[in-house]
């Protein structure tokens, strides 16, 4: 979440903002959460925790999402992509870790 003036952003304004993105001919959503704030506590890190966001915009706000987060085997990030929770998947983390 990130403090807006008094208040958070949250994954239903990722929601409402992916929609007016979509209509101005955005394509798809990268759904980074930006967790590395203050006030972003307690989040459940680990494989694939941030892969409901990436489904929740999807969903929503009908547009293609990338899932990112903690994704590091290939059978995982093809798991994403066949349960329909992403449109893609983005790698950084493991691809400095091995690039090859
Ligand atoms: C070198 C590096 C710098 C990053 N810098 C930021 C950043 O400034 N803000 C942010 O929200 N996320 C940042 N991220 C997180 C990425 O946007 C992305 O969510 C994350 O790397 C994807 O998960 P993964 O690294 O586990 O594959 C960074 C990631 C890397 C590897």
């Amino acid at each position: 979440m990130f403090r807006l003036g008094r208040r958070c952003w949250t994954i239903e304004d990722s929601v409402e903002l992916s929609k007016k993105l979509k209509a101005e001919g955005v394509d798809l959503i990268d759904c980074s959460s930006g967790f590395n704030t203050p006030d972003y506590k307690n989040y459940p890190f680990g494989p694939d925790w941030q892969v409901p966001f990436a489904e929740k915009v999807r969903t929503q706000a009908q547009i293609a999402t990338a899932a990112v987060g903690s994704i590091i085997e290939a059978t995982q990030a093809e798991q994403i992509v066949q349960n329909q929770q992403a449109d893609s998947v983005l790698l950084a983390t493991q691809m400095l870790r091995d690039p090859y």
